[in-house]
């Protein structure tokens, strides 16, 4: 008997319209609780296995058959929150917040809101004017934190041609968001015509809405050894790897992956250019490269100038050798064949130089081994 009469309840509440709240309804009063960002609702009777769904998409598990948590509930976005029970089958849903009331505009709300951590001190929110928005709409943005409801409004707003405000930035970021707190960014719109609805967003992990800023590297080198340092800030990532893109001379680049520590030592380091950039160890967020760094680590002796030195020494010896060969050549071989020696000759300092050169060319058919024969008979001489 009362098994029968169950399943009459059962079939006849499953065949309800869902909207129409029913004294014997297993489950009534459903509502929403922004402050706790509870969906709950009153039992009546044995009711179990109840699930929440969120716009018919995200399934979320009730506890204790009493409520559900809707993480980064929001105040602005209507969505469809259905309560379905397993035992005895049983479903209804409420709108929440309320759809606009037809002096609202929901077209006339900010779009597409969107928020980045960058330059390691700044949170910037970007948004766009809503299609159905009055020309005179305005925009504001605000910050909740979650955890301890502390509210904040953004002062550094950009607006467009039309003065809309369009992007706030805040400043000084890690005095005002801490890294394990839920925030919700609101923007809300004012116009005089109409009642803008607002547009909001929750950001459960700041770590992952930043865009790293790339490390700051200072070097010191000398010709065997550079060791490069460098400093990488963030205030809510903690964990990286660091690769390290070096080109030596007119060798390939080579990429060196840094796992632990902040410092890396190349040896022969020569002339180097190298460029950093960080990787974030849990969501693989990735820093810019850096502006490639050129080092010359041979500041006493760079090769250029090595080079310059060999070639001009080389230059010195030839220039030297053949004035020698000329001098010897003309006095003891060349010029003992042509003319008979005269005192005068043995003093090369009175020579003229000149005729010396001319002389020495033109007897250019002279055989090396006269050169060779006199320069002995000048040592055994002097
Ligand atoms: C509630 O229903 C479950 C099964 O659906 C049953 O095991 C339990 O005994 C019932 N409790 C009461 C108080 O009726
Ligand atoms: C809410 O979702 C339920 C199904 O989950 C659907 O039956 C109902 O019509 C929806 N309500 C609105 C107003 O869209
Ligand atoms: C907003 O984003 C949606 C998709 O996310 C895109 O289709 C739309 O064009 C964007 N609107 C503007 C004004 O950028
Ligand atoms: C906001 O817009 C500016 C300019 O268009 C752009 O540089 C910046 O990256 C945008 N920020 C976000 C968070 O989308
Ligand atoms: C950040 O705060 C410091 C002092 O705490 C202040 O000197 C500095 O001007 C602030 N920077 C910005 C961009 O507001
Ligand atoms: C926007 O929200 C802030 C904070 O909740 C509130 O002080 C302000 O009055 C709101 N502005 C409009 C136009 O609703
Ligand atoms: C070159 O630098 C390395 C590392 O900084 C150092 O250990 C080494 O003593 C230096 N060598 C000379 C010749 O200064």
């Amino acid at each position: 008997m009362v098994l029968l009469w169950l399943t009459m309840l059962l079939t006849w509440a499953s065949c309800l319209p869902q909207t129409i709240q029913d004294p014997n309804s297993p489950i009534k009063n459903l509502r929403v609780d922004p402050e706790s960002e509870r969906l709950t609702w009153d039992l009546n009777g044995n009711v179990s296995k109840i699930e929440c769904i969120k716009d018919s998409i995200q399934h979320i598990e009730a506890m204790r058959n009493m409520y559900c948590h809707i993480d980064g509930l929001s105040l602005c976005t209507v969505s469809n929150y259905t309560v379905r029970a397993s035992e005895p089958p049983f479903s209804t849903w409420i709108l929440f917040p309320e759809p606009a009331s037809p002096d609202g505009k929901p077209e006339a709300a900010a779009e597409n809101l969107s928020c980045l951590i960058h330059d390691v001190d700044f949170i910037t929110c970007n948004w766009t004017v809503g299609q159905g928005a009055p020309s005179d709409v305005q925009y504001h943005l605000y910050s909740t934190d979650v955890d301890t409801r502390e509210q904040r409004e953004c002062l550094h707003y950009r607006a467009d041609a039309r003065g809309t405000h369009i992007s706030c930035r805040f400043d000084n970021i890690s005095k005002k968001f801490k890294y394990f707190h839920n925030y919700v960014i609101v923007v809300n719109g004012s116009s005089k015509d109409a009642r803008i609805p607002c547009t909001d967003i929750t950001i459960s992990d700041l770590s992952r809405i930043e865009k790293l800023s790339m490390p700051q590297m200072t070097t010191k080198c000398n010709k065997t050894h550079s060791l490069m340092t460098w400093k990488m800030r963030s205030h809510f990532n903690t964990r990286f790897i660091y690769e390290l893109q070096i080109q030596q001379g007119t060798e390939p680049a080579i990429l060196e992956t840094v796992k632990h520590g902040t410092s890396f030592l190349l040896p022969n380091p020569g002339r180097y250019t190298v460029k950093i950039r960080a990787q974030e160890v849990y969501d693989n967020l990735l820093s810019e490269w850096s502006a490639p760094q050129h080092f010359v680590c041979d500041p006493e002796e760079p090769p250029q100038a090595r080079t310059w030195r060999v070639s001009l020494l080389i230059a010195l010896g030839a220039l030297l050798a053949l004035l020698l060969a000329l001098v010897l050549c003309r006095r003891y071989s060349v010029a003992q064949k042509i003319f008979p020696p005269i005192p005068r000759m043995k003093d090369p300092i009175s020579d003229h130089f000149p005729n010396d050169k001319l002389m020495a060319w033109e007897a250019g058919t002279a055989e090396p081994e006269d050169c060779t024969v006199t320069e002995v008979r000048l040592v055994k001489e002097t």
